[in-house]
């Protein structure tokens, strides 16, 4: 190994696997599992072809929790040693296993434990039926080796093949291609023939079924569900074609929507042809859809080009973000992409005045050795990312920003990048030496500083600076149900609520309430906003309907303001802990993990 080699290794070295790519990596998957809803496990086989590099003794797969069975190597399994190493509590264990030069396939039998935080395994009482169980995983960051041994880490991509069993009531989906109808047997096949980083491994059981969108577009849902999410993504086929229109043809055949229990840890995860996404934005007012359109730009940004470490998980997030916001403004015009940029400048404010704005947290490129990487992913990789693509765009103009960006996206198609490849490639192509443009677009500011940099100009919007004219008109004493607020939006009632003060009277809150009823809104983004409000100010009203949100949303991103929210008064706290122990059973391992932390 020459010495540039191991340096550029030295920098792409993810701190967060075990794997030894480099000595023996594995190049695709057959997968073969049973899905067994009694004893909550999945178990079976995990057969690897793979690549042995360097002519080494042992091949190196990230494991957690994984009871491991027997290993076997070459197409006649001949059985073969192997060990577990020692466990971490966030990285689990690596799982060594024996081969030989010329090994080229390494077969894993094992089960998953019960308690595999990628996992969860839902009761028909939190399914949206009632009737039936229902499994989902959840793999990104460094979950996938919860429920698959596997070289857990996005700088490494397989193909996969999958025999999945489940009971013969039930649908199985997975990230790769999918039935539309059940068998009686219950055994489903799939095949990912595009090569994918681990965290985009995802499976998904229950009484599901499926409604064609558009020519290549469709939603898997609960029968119960299937008929509110059909009408709010009816535009999903839209989207997919703005989004090709700006960076390039789709390169994942079909794009389809799973559509799960309220418990799903998040707002949506982009796993392969098959988005995944939580039903709390079923507003039926089809507003909150900037969700699909930024999970489906991962499809572009994170799922064809990856990010190579969860250091640089802001060039997963940031060029999503980017993009989202790019399709929605070709979709619903200027206007609305640039509330949707206001709103995410105001959680990155917040998120900058939490970590506090000189933490190392607040960089664009990150380092994540020894923690969690889920503890490290924030809203900066998000809203900073975007805006430092923004400020690129602007100081290049959009078509120049645009074919360089297409020209990223063609030249690492289904590969990893790092910051640094990222950086390199800007300079090569849009920087070219010109020494006036480098200092514009200042990469050290952005990239490698916290918080935010001297030449940032914060977003604004032409309808939020109408909200805020009623607001003041509001605060002047024109009473609540006399302000001009027909034809707002749920990002204009999410404006005008973060703007409420800290404190505010009884009196005011059932004025607002009485005007507008937030507290029985049906969008769970105006719902969330609102009750921190109610908490802080003790607005009792409002205690049985933030209870009955906490007890049946999973999303870590409403749950952990609102707990936040609640622990700061005493009577608060009692009240967290009361809701707390009701609710718990019904949140994901992602969300108990940081509840359990806040909460202990
Ligand atoms: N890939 C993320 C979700 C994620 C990030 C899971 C890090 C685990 C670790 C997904 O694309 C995402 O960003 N979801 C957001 C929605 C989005 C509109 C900002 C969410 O779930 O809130
Ligand atoms: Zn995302």
């Amino acid at each position: 190994m020459t010495t540039e080699q191991s340096a550029a290794e030295m920098l792409s070295e993810d701190v967060h696997s075990f794997a030894r790519p480099s000595e023996a990596v594995a190049t695709h998957l057959d997968l073969n599992i049973d899905v067994d809803f009694g004893n909550k496990v999945l178990s079976g086989q995990a057969a690897y072809q793979i690549e042995n590099k360097t002519g080494t003794e042992e091949i190196v797969f990230d494991t957690r929790g994984l009871q491991i069975e027997q290993a076997f190597v070459g197409d006649d399994m001949e059985p073969t040693s192997f060990r577990l190493g020692t466990p971490d509590e966030v990285l689990g264990q690596p799982l060594f296993v024996k081969i030989k030069p010329d090994t080229r396939r390494v077969t894993i039998k094992y089960r998953t434990s019960p308690e595999a935080a990628a996992l969860q395994w839902l009761n028909p009482q939190q399914t949206a039926g009632k009737q039936h169980p229902f499994l989902f995983t959840q793999s990104q960051a460094i979950l996938a080796r919860t429920w698959i041994p596997i070289q857990d880490s996005p700088g490494i991509r397989i193909t996969y093949s999958a025999t999945v069993q489940v009971p013969a009531e039930l649908l199985a989906v997975m990230s790769a291609s999918n039935p539309t109808e059940k068998n009686p047997r219950g055994v489903y096949n799939f095949e990912m023939r595009q090569p994918i980083p681990s965290y985009l491994m995802a499976l998904s059981v229950g009484d599901l079924t499926f409604r064609e969108i558009g020519p290549q577009t469709g939603i898997y849902a609960e029968p119960a569900t299937i008929e509110a999410a059909a009408y709010e993504f009816a535009e999903m086929d839209k989207m997919l074609v703005a989004a090709e229109k700006i960076y390039g043809k789709y390169r994942w055949d079909r794009y389809d929507l799973l559509v799960l229990p309220p418990s799903f840890p998040f707002g949506g995860m982009e796993n392969p042809r098959l988005t995944f996404v939580t039903p709390t934005v079923l507003a039926k007012d089809r507003s909150l859809t900037s969700l699909i359109a930024h999970e489906l730009a991962h499809s572009w940004s994170g799922n064809l080009v990856t990010n190579g470490t969860w250091n640089d998980f802001w060039l997963n997030e940031g060029f999503t973000v980017y993009f989202e916001r790019r399709i929605m403004e070709e979709l619903y015009g200027k206007e609305y992409a640039d509330m949707l940029q206001v709103l995410g400048y105001q959680d990155l404010r917040h998120t900058l005045e939490e970590l506090g704005a000189d933490s190392p947290d607040t960089r664009l490129k990150l380092d994540l050795e020894g923690r969690d990487p889920d503890d490290g992913l924030t809203d900066i990789a998000y809203e900073k990312g975007n805006f430092f693509l923004q400020h690129i765009e602007k100081a290049v103009g959009r078509e120049r920003f645009d074919a360089f960006v297409n020209k990223y996206f063609a030249t690492y198609a289904f590969q990893s990048t790092y910051t640094d490849t990222f950086l390199n490639f800007l300079r090569s192509e849009l920087i070219q030496g010109d020494a006036a443009l480098a200092e514009k677009i200042n990469i050290e500011g952005w990239v490698y500083t916290p918080g935010l940099p001297q030449d940032f100009v914060a977003p604004s919007s032409d309808r939020f600076a109408k909200v805020a004219e009623t607001f003041r008109s509001w605060q002047k004493g024109v009473p609540a149900e006399k302000l001009a607020t027909q034809g707002w939006s749920s990002h204009e009632w999410l404006h005008f609520i973060r703007m409420l003060p800290e404190d505010m009277t009884q009196q005011q809150l059932t004025e607002l309430d009485k005007a507008f009823h937030f507290t029985t809104s049906g969008n769970n983004e105006v719902l969330a906003a609102w009750f921190l409000h109610t908490i802080r100010n003790n607005y009792a009203s409002a205690d049985t309907a933030l209870q009955a949100f906490l007890t049946t949303v999973g999303r870590r991103k409403f749950l952990v303001p609102l707990y936040k929210q609640l622990i700061k008064t005493p009577q608060g706290k009692e009240k967290a802990l009361a809701i707390y122990a009701k609710a718990r059973p019904n949140y994901h391992a992602v969300a108990t993990v940081t509840l359990d932390e806040l909460l202990k």
